[in-house]
């Protein structure tokens, strides 16, 4: 499996920013065992993905609404994001959880809307430090995971990547260690294996958590870890580039 290095801008960047990022988008030749994603603001989705030309690197959406159409001001659905070409979509990250109230359920309408319209999830789950600390951590990504999961078949899990993401570690500059994020996503590797058998070893898990040029490395390395989720460091594209190239 390809090692998935993706970015999420998050709110983050002006045009003019993303502009001369762009720039240095197009010339980026990517390491043959890498594959990038880059998950930007709704607002330069169509722009960016139009003027990129380059095929090793994939424009991805950072919400959507699951909803088709119809009253629902302010937002933007799954099947207006495919029909611009965008391919990928961020679902359930911690913050969306925090400040927008999605719930597991709402996770799991996402996912199934974005599958409707050939889009591929990134599943955010992940637990904050209270939890860890009070070993509720193991049960608190069972729930994330199978309530995400819920009515997914084995033909629609195979476009499904999951993104664990321990609270404590995301913007902080604290990050798991290599081993703490290895066993976690290895633990989230036998929940799905205990949902779709075999067919686990075929789903992405990345890391994502103050992940930056000097840790990434080890992270990637990993057994389970088949990618990393890069926020704050995704900004810098001199310093995002060294990762992928
Ligand atoms: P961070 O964010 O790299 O800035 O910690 C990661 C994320 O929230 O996806």
């Amino acid at each position: 499996m390809k090692k998935i290095i993706a970015g999420n801008w998050k709110m983050n960047l002006l045009k003019q920013d993303v502009d001369q990022y762009l720039e240095v988008l197009k010339t980026l030749t990517l390491n043959q065992d890498k594959e990038m994603i880059l998950f930007i603001p709704s607002i330069y989705l169509d722009d960016v993905n139009h003027n990129l030309n380059n095929k090793d690197i994939v424009i991805g959406a950072q919400n959507f609404y699951p909803e088709d159409c119809g009253a629902y001001t302010g937002e933007i659905s799954a099947c207006m994001l495919a029909s611009i070409g965008i391919k990928h979509v961020l679902i359930g990250h911690s913050e969306r959880r925090k400040y927008f109230n999605e719930s597991d359920m709402v996770v799991n309408k996402k996912v199934q809307k974005a599958l409707a319209n050939n889009l591929h999830p990134m599943i955010c789950v992940g637990e904050t430090l209270e939890e860890r600390e009070g070993k509720l951590m193991e049960h608190v990504l069972e729930c994330q995971v199978f309530e995400a999961l819920k009515n997914i078949s084995s033909d629609d899990v195979k476009n499904i990547s999951i993104a664990y993401e321990p609270l404590w570690a995301i913007g902080t500059g604290k990050t798991a260690t290599s081993e703490e994020a290895q066993e976690v996503c290895a633990y989230i590797r036998t929940l799905l294996n205990k949902l779709y058998g075999d067919i686990s070893n075929e789903i992405p898990i990345l890391y994502g958590g103050s992940v930056n040029l000097d840790n990434y490395q080890i992270l990637l390395n990993q057994e389970d870890i088949n990618g990393v989720l890069v926020g704050g460091a995704s900004l810098n594209i001199d310093s995002f580039k060294l990762m992928v190239e």
